[in-house]
This record gives structure tokens, C-alpha cells and sequence, in this order.
């Protein structure tokens, strides 16, 4: 059973990764903790308590951080709606509130009670991350490893060079990428390779549960958003990382060292690898069994409420 702390800006791209992780009975969701990213926090939050409840997930949800470490926070409302999760419409909630204790220090809490048994999904900017660092090192140790949606290293999707999660906290991600971590990374040139296609987001209809409605909602806006934008189908970011914890034998990866430019500038935000012999890299994704990855994603909602 791998233990798994998901750390979301839910948004349409997270709520994916949230129903795969809810849906993978190799996974124990220790907890979720929702940041600023896509949208505001109050949003993200509220965001992450529905996808919570409408898939049946009795873990805890914490609060994350509000604003970015450094840089004024930014927002890609453009692909997930004002709400950040545009399409579905949720029934007050019956069970899912946030806890009043922080996410960072649940975060480290849990860590120091399954020392090395933790995994961290990270889908959004990094600052949670680098704010739990920055408060116990030995965060770093503690962490069985860490697993990060975000950074390219061939076009940026919010600049020409840089990925979305980098962009909106630059300081965070240098802070987490040196921090000496085992971390696995999957960036734009993996994840814009597993796109939803027309039909099968039609099968996804058909499936006549509350986590399967919401889920084939959310695609159809994110569907909708990409086409107004000319950017294709849908791409799958976030819930790779989930599938990665499945089965890693499924990603092929390179090691590198990867740094963020944090310079303001026309690269502020973007992420840069190069070889390393050192034990100081990251084990980058390149590529993923896409077939796999969706019978995964079927097999969690054949089982989903
Ligand atoms: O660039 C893609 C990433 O930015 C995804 O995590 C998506 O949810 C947005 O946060
Ligand atoms: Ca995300």
C-alpha cells in the first residue's frame, strides 16, 4: 500500500488526478492539501472538498498556501473556468470540511509519523512544498520521494518558456529542485502526450455514477476551453503522477539536474536540465504506456461512487 499526501490547485486537470488516486486501491490517501494556483485558495479548497466528497474520500483536507513565495500570485483561469472547476454542479456537502490545522504543518506532522513511507504528489505550484522545507529540513529525509506535475523543456504553456506550477511560484520550485529530495518530474513534454480523445470522453458519459458525471463535466469544459483556445484535446498533467505511483515500470525517465531561472525576464519561471554525475538530479519523465494509463483511469471509475 503506498501512502500518498496530494497536494492540488484543483482545477479541472487535478480533479482527474484525485479521482485516480481515490479510485487505486494501492493507494492510502493520507491527505489532500488544496494550494493557490489555477485559482485562488478559497477556490482550489472548495474545489478539492467536492471532487473529495463526490468520490467517496474519507481523508482530511488542509488549507495551503495563499500567495506564492516571492512573485505576485497568477492565475490559469483560462483553461479551467472562473471556478476553477467549471461544468459540474455539487450538492452541499454532507461530510468533507477543511481541518484547522495548516496543510504545511500536517504536511510535516505526518511525515515525521511514517518517516520514509510517504509519497508527495505535488500537481500545482510548489510553494507548499518549499514552505515545508523551509520550516523543518528534514522534510527532505522524510519524504519516501517526491512526484511533480510541472516545468518544460521545450515550450512553456503560460509563456513561451515556461510551465504553468513553475510560473506561478519560480522561488518555490529552485527551493524544492535543490533541496536533494528523490524527486520524479513529470513536465509539459511528457504529459502533453496523453490527451482525452472525442470518444472517449463519450464513453465517459455512459457511466452513470456521481464521480463519473462530475469527471465527464469537467472534461467537457476543459474540452471546450482547449478547442476555444486552438490547444487540441485535453491534456492529462496531473493525474500521471498518480499513475506513476501505480507503476513506475510504465514511465520511462532520464536523470538530470534541473534548475529554475528565477531572474525576472522572458524566462523567469523556466525550468532547465542538464547532465549531472552527481546524486543531485531528478528522475525526469519522457514518456508514459498511454494505453495503460487509461485503463487505469477506467478501472478507477468501474469502482467509484
Ligand atoms: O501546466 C499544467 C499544470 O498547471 C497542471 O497542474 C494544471 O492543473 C495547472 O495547474
Ligand atoms: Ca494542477
Amino acid at each position: 500500500m503506498e501512502r500518498v499526501i496530494l497536494d492540488v490547485d484543483t482545477g479541472l486537470d487535478d480533479a482527474v488526478a484525485l479521482f485516480l488516486a481515490a479510485g487505486l486501491d494501492t493507494l492510502h490517501i493520507e491527505a489532500l492539501i488544496a494550494t493557490n494556483g489555477n485559482v485562488g485558495l478559497e477556490k482550489t479548497l472548495e474545489n478539492t472538498l467536492n471532487i473529495a466528497e463526490t468520490a467517496g474520500l474519507e481523508c482530511h483536507v488542509y488549507k495551503g498556501a495563499e500567495k506564492p513565495l516571492v512573485r505576485e500570485p497568477v492565475a490559469a483561469g483560462d483553461f479551467h473556468g472562473k471556478s476553477g472547476l467549471d461544468g459540474p454542479n455539487f450538492p452541499p456537502r454532507q461530510r468533507q470540511t477543511v481541518q484547522e490545522e495548516s496543510g504545511i504543518d500536517a504536511m510535516i506532522r505526518l511525515l515525521h509519523t511514517h518517516p520514509g513511507e510517504i509519497t508527495i504528489i505535488s500537481v500545482g505550484p510548489l510553494t507548499d512544498l518549499a514552505l515545508a522545507m523551509q520550516k523543518d529540513s528534514e522534510v527532505v529525509q522524510l519524504a519516501k520521494q517526491i512526484i511533480i506535475m510541472g516545468g518544460s523543456f521545450s515550450a512553456g504553456n503560460v509563456t513561451a518558456l515556461a510551465e504553468f506550477n513553475i510560473y506561478a511560484d519560480p522561488e518555490a520550485a529552485q527551493v524544492v529542485f535543490s533541496s536533494g529530495a528523490k524527486l520524479v518530474l513529470f513536465p509539459l513534454d511528457c504529459t502533453r502526450q496523453v490527451t482525452l480523445s472525442p470518444s472517449r470522453l463519450e464513453g465517459y458519459h455512459t457511466i452513470k455514477t456521481n464521480s463519473a458525471q462530475v469527471f465527464a463535466a469537467c472534461m467537457d469544459t476543459y474540452q471546450a476551453n482547449y478547442e476555444r483556445q486552438k490547444q487540441g484535446w485535453p491534456q492529462m498533467h496531473d493525474p500521471l503522477c498518480v499513475a506513476y505511483l501505480a507503476d513506475p515500470a510504465k514511465v520511462q525517465t532520464e536523470y538530470r539536474k534541473v534548475w529554475v531561472v528565477t531572474d525576472r525576464g522572458p524566462s523567469y519561471g523556466r525550468t532547465v536540465k542538464e547532465e549531472t554525475k552527481e546524486n543531485d538530479g531528478v528522475h525526469i519523465a519522457t514518456s508514459i504506456d498511454i494505453p495503460w494509463f487509461w485503463s487505469l483511469v477506467d478501472s478507477a471509475f468501474a469502482v467509484l461512487p
